[in-house]
C-alpha cells in the first residue's frame, strides 16, 4: 500500500507505542510469566486465550488466531486503515507526522466523515454559546441551579441549543453541510411545509463522544418541563445506543486504575460524581445495558458496581444488569442506594464523600442483593411465604461453592427468620446434591482466576513432525539473524509448507537489509494478514535462549527428509504411470508398494 509516511516516522510511531499499553486500553491484561493474559477483543471468550508478549511487540490470540503488532492491532480493532492507525498511535504518543495530504486514506465513508465533522462543529458551538452568550444563558443558568460547576460543564463539554428555529441550519449552511445529510444524521428535523428546525432546540445539549472521545450524538434535555424529557440522537451507522456506555472515553483511565467501575442510569449521575471526584464512572442511554455493553466491561474490569435508582424499575434493571453481567463473567456489587433518591440527587444532597463510604463502599454481594430483590414477591409475614421465600433463597445459596461464604449467609437467614442452623445447613446440602455440586455454568466467574492463560495449550491439534520442525525453525530464525543466515545456507527457502515458504524468503530480505530482530517490524512489513497471523503464531512459540547447532541441524534434517521422501515419492508415482502404460502391471504394482512402504515410514516419524 502506498502511503506517504516515511519508513523512519512509522519505526518511531511504533516505537513509542508500548503494545502492552495500547492494548490495555482495550483489554485487561494480567502479567504470566513473560507474556500478558486476557480475554481476546476479537472474538467471544470467557477464559482468556489472547497474548501480549512485551519482548516482541505483539498480541497473538491461540482462540482465533488473529495476531500481529500494536499497527495492526489498532487497524483491527478500530477499523482504522494503516495511515489511520498510525495517525491515532501518533497522537496517543506525542510523536509528530508530517503533513499528510488529504483525507482520503479515512475508513469511514465520506457521509459519515462529514457527519462527524458536523457534530464536531456543533459540540463547540452549543458549548460556546452555553458558556459565553446570552443565547445559552438559559442553558447555563439550568446547569447552575443544579449545582453543575463550570469545570464539569467544560470537560463534558455541555451546551444549549439556542431557541431560533433555524439558528443551527444556518450555521451547518454556512460550513458548507449538506441539508439533507444534517436532516439524515438527526441534526435538523424536516418539517411539513420543507423548512428545516433544529431538532435540539431549547435544550441542554449532552455531547455523546465514543471511545475515542469523538461525538457521535445528542442527549438534549428539556429545561423547561416540555416532552420528551431526554431527546437523543437517532440511531446510525455512527450511533447504536446499545454499543456506547456515557463517558466511557474520560473514565477508562480510572476504570483501570481503580479496576472497578462504577454504572449508573443517568447522564446527570455521571456528571455530578465526576465533579465530585468519582472518575471511574459511566451511564447506559437510556436503554437497559446490553450484552455487548456488559461483554465491553468484562475486557476492561474485573467489577461492576451498579449504581442505579433506588426506586421499583431501578431495582428491576438492577436485577437484569447484575444477571446479565454475571453470565458474561464479571464480579458484580449492588451500590447501597436507598429508597427514591437517584445518584445526582444523594451526592447533592450530602456530598461525595458520603457517597463513597454510604453508598459505594457499603455496596452488598450480588447474594444479598437477591436475597433483598426476592422479597418483592413475597409478603414474609405469612409463614408459607417465607418458607418459599427461604428456599428460593436457599436454592440461590446452594450454587455458591465457598463453605464460608455460604455459612455466612445462612447466618443472615437463621438471623432474620430464626431457622436453626443445623436445618439451613441441611437443606443447602440437600440443594448442592440435587444440582451435583458442580459451580453452575452460566456462572464462569467462578473458575475465571484459575483458568487464566492456561486455555492456550488446548484446541490447537497436533502438526505432523516436519510441519512443527519447520514452524520452531522459523520460530528461531525470527529471533535471531544468525540462525536464519545458517538456515538460508544450508537450505534456502526449502521448506515444505509454502507459507513458511514465503516467510523465508521475506525474513532473508529483511536480514539482508541490515535489520536486526524485530519481529513487531517484521510483521509490518508483511502486508498479508494472513501471514501475519501467520507468524506471530510462530513468534509465540517458547524458544530456548541457548540453542544447540545440533538441534537446528535436527530439525533441517526433518524438513529435507520430508522433501526427499516427498520427492521420491513424486518419481515412483510416474514411474508406476509408466509401467502401466507399458502393460507391466508387476513393476506397477512394485512400485505401488515402494510407496506404501515410505509413507508408511513417513507416518512413523512425523
Ligand atoms: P435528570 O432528570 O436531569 O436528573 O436526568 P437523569 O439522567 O437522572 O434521568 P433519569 O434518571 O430520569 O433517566 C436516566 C436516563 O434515561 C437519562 O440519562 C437518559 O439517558 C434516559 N432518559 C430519561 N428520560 C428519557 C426520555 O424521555 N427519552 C429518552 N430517549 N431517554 C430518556
Ligand atoms: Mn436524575
Amino acid at each position: 500500500m502506498a502511503n506517504q509516511i516515511p519508513e523512519e516516522v512509522i519505526e518511531e510511531v511504533r516505537k513509542s507505542n508500548d503494545i502492552v499499553d495500547v492494548v490495555g486500553e482495550y483489554v485487561q491484561l494480567k502479567k504470566q510469566g513473560r507474556n500478558y493474559f486476557g480475554l481476546c477483543p476479537f472474538h467471544g471468550e470467557n477464559t482468556p486465550s489472547f497474548s501480549v508478549t512485551q519482548e516482541k511487540q505483539i498480541f497473538h490470540c491461540f482462540g482465533c488466531g488473529k495476531g500481529g503488532n500494536v499497527v495492526t492491532f489498532i487497524m483491527e480493532m478500530e477499523s482504522f486503515s494503516f495511515v489511520e492507525a498510525i495517525k491515532h498511535l501518533a497522537s496517543r504518543s506525542g510523536t509528530q507526522l508530517p503533513e499528510l495530504g488529504g483525507e482520503k486514506e479515512s475508513s469511514l465513508s465520506q457521509d459519515t466523515q462529514n457527519i462527524l465533522s458536523a457534530y464536531e462543529w456543533l459540540t463547540k458551538l452549543y458549548h460556546h454559546l452555553l458558556r459565553f452568550t446570552r443565547d445559552g444563558k438559559e442553558g447555563y443558568n439550568y446547569l447552575k441551579s443544579r449545582g453543575i460547576s463550570d469545570t464539569a460543564i467544560d470537560e463534558f463539554q455541555l451546551g444549549f441549543a439556542p431557541t431560533a428555529k433555524s439558528f443551527t441550519a444556518e450555521f451547518l449552511k454556512k460550513k458548507g453541510f449538506n441539508q439533507a445529510l444534517s436532516v439524515k444524521a438527526g441534526l435538523l428535523s424536516l418539517q411539513n411545509d420543507n423548512s428545516v428546525t433544529d431538532r435540539f432546540r431549547g435544550r441542554v445539549i449532552f455531547p455523546i463522544r465514543n471511545h475515542l472521545g469523538k461525538t457521535i450524538a445528542f442527549g438534549g434535555r428539556s429545561i423547561s418541563g416540555g416532552e420528551p424529557k431526554y431527546l437523543n440522537s437517532a440511531e446510525s451507522e455512527l450511533f447504536h445506543k446499545g454499543k456506547i456506555l456515557y463517558n466511557f472515553d474520560l473514565a477508562k483511565k480510572h476504570i483501570r486504575k481503580e479496576n472497578e467501575v462504577i454504572l449508573f442510569e443517568g447522564y446527570m449521575d455521571v456528571i455530578t460524581a465526576y465533579q465530585a471526584g468519582i472518575n471511574n464512572v459511566i451511564a447506559t442511554l437510556g436503554t437497559a445495558l446490553s450484552e455487548y455493553q456488559a461483554k465491553l466491561l468484562n475486557r476492561y474490569v474485573d467489577t461492576v458496581v451498579i449504581c442505579y435508582d433506588g426506586d421499583k424499575a431501578g431495582l428491576e434493571a438492577t436485577y437484569k444488569a447484575a444477571n446479565l453481567l454475571r453470565n458474561v463473567g464479571c464480579q458484580v456489587k449492588i451500590a447501597n442506594m436507598q429508597d427514591d433518591l437517584d445518584p445526582d440527587s444523594f451526592i447533592k444532597a450530602h456530598g461525595g464523600k458520603a457517597f463513597k463510604n454510604e453508598v459505594l463502599n457499603t455496596s452488598d454481594t450480588y447474594v444479598s442483593f437477591y436475597m433483598r430483590y426476592l422479597k418483592k414477591d413475597y409478603n414474609l409475614s405469612i409463614e408459607g411465604d417465607r418458607i418459599n421465600y427461604i428456599e428460593k433463597v436457599i436454592k440461590e445459596l446452594a450454587l455458591i461453592d465457598s463453605s464460608v461464604e455460604r455459612e455466612y449467609y445462612l447466618q443472615e437467614l437463621h438471623k432474620e427468620y430464626n431457622i436453626s442452623m443445623e436445618s439451613l445447613t441441611q437443606e443447602v446440602e440437600i440443594q448442592r446434591n440435587k444440582q451435583g455440586q458442580q459451580p453452575k455454568k452460566d456462572n464462569p466467574d467462578k473458575n475465571r482466576n484459575t483458568n487464566r492463560g492456561l486455555s492456550y495449550r488446548s484446541n490447537k491439534k497436533l502438526l505432523p513432525a516436519f510441519q512443527n520442525a519447520e514452524r520452531k525453525l522459523l520460530s528461531y530464525m525470527l529471533h535471531n539473524p544468525l540462525i536464519a543466515e545458517k538456515v538460508q545456507e544450508e537450505m534456502g527457502a526449502g521448506f515444505n509448507i509454502e507459507a513458511h515458504q514465503i516467510i523465508a524468503t521475506h525474513l532473508y530480505a529483511f536480514y539482508e537489509e541490515g535489520h536486526l530482530s524485530d519481529i513487531s517490524l517484521f510483521i509490518e512489513k508483511l502486508s498479508d494478514s494472513e501471514l501475519q497471523k501467520l507468524v506471530t503464531e510462530i513468534a509465540m512459540y517458547p524458544v530456548l535462549e541457548e540453542i544447540s547447532d545440533k538441534e537446528i541441524n535436527d530439525y533441517i534434517r526433518i524438513i529435507q527428509e520430508h522433501r526427499n521422501d516427498y520427492v521420491s515419492i513424486q518419481t515412483l508415482k510416474e514411474q508406476q504411470k509408466l509401467a502401466e502404460q507399458q502393460k507391466d502391471p508387476l513393476k506397477a504394482a512394485q512400485i505401488a508398494m515402494q510407496i506404501i512402504e515410505i509413507k508408511k515410514q513417513l507416518k512413523r516419524t512425523n
